[in-house]
């Protein structure tokens, strides 16, 4: 007979317990995250100063909200739904922090419109770290294009 676990995930993880207490200590789930994503792209799509530079790069946004649900998933959640490199998909790109301070100020607007008050601070704080990592290896590709990105 199946057991059923009322502290289980109602999605799929690598790390079932741990996804389970983020789930209960940040109120977040696939589906807002799945909101998050889709609400925060449809702001920078918007956005003059980011809109150029994802339009040059994306033709096709299905993947890439899929992709970003699965990031979201795997940092807010750890459920280990991400496999990709973001570090060499930031470190060519025509920007300046001016372009993550805007990228942060949408994000931080569509987390508060869309999660709960500790999810929000939650997906913000890891934005804000993640945002400072992939501008450091901006600044480096950009001072030395032919090196390896130092972060990976
Ligand atoms: C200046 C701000 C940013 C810009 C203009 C930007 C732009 C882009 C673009 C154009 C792509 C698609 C790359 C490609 O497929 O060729 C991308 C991918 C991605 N971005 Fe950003 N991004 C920014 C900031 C961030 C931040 C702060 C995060 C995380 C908190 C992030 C996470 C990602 C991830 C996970 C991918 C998918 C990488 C992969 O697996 O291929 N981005 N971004």
């Amino acid at each position: 007979m199946p057991t059923s676990d009322s502290t289980a995930p109602r999605v799929v993880s690598a790390r079932p317990e741990m996804t389970a207490r983020l789930m209960a200590e940040t109120g977040l789930d696939e589906d807002i995250l799945t909101a998050l994503v889709h609400r925060f792209y449809a702001k920078v799509r918007a956005d003059d100063l980011l809109s150029p530079v994802f339009a040059a790069r994306i033709r096709d946004w299905g993947p890439h909200l899929d992709r970003m649900v699965a990031f979201w998933s795997s940092v807010a959640l750890m459920t280990g739904r991400y496999h990709g490199a973001p570090v060499p998909a930031h470190a060519a790109l025509p920007v300046t922090w001016d372009h993550f301070d805007r990228w942060l100020a949408l994000f931080r607007a569509t987390a508060a419109e869309v999660c709960p008050g500790p999810g929000a601070a939650h997906v913000i704080a890891a934005a804000e770290r993640i945002a400072r990592s992939l501008h450091m290896a901006v600044q480096d590709a950009q001072a030395c294009p032919h090196a390896a990105p130092a972060l990976r």
